[in-house]
């Protein structure tokens, strides 16, 4: 599965929703999550993504975000369609420690 991490929180471009063949993201406040049994591995969201916030979960360290993921995608609702980024979402990118600041 590919899973949403750090840098998407307050940014929320939501680029990643229109591509996703499988819609299978889900929308937080200030962040989205991809439901990791829905996930076929395409992978064509991870380049639409302007934070570089969504990575396959083969890649080292990401277990945190692989919970982070599962967890949320059951609780919150499915998103589908492009909105507006955050409005902070230009300062906030690039930005490190965002979970454990401001997640939401
Ligand atoms: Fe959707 Fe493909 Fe991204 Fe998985 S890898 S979330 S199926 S676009
Ligand atoms: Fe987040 Fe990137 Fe999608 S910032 S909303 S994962 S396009």
């Amino acid at each position: 599965t590919y899973v949403v991490t750090d840098n998407c929180i307050k940014c929320k471009y939501t680029d990643c929703v229109e591509v996703c063949p499988v819609d299978c993201f889900y929308e937080g406040e200030n962040f989205l999550v991809i439901h990791p049994d829905e996930c076929i591995d395409c992978g064509v969201c991870e380049p639409e993504c302007p934070a570089e916030a969504i990575k396959p979960d083969t890649e080292p360290g990401l277990d945190k975000w692989l919970k982070i993921n599962t967890e949320y995608a059951s609780i919150w609702p499915n998103i589908t369609v492009k909105k507006d980024p955050l409005p902070e979402a230009k300062e906030m990118d690039g930005q490190t420690g965002k979970f454990e600041k401001y997640f939401s």
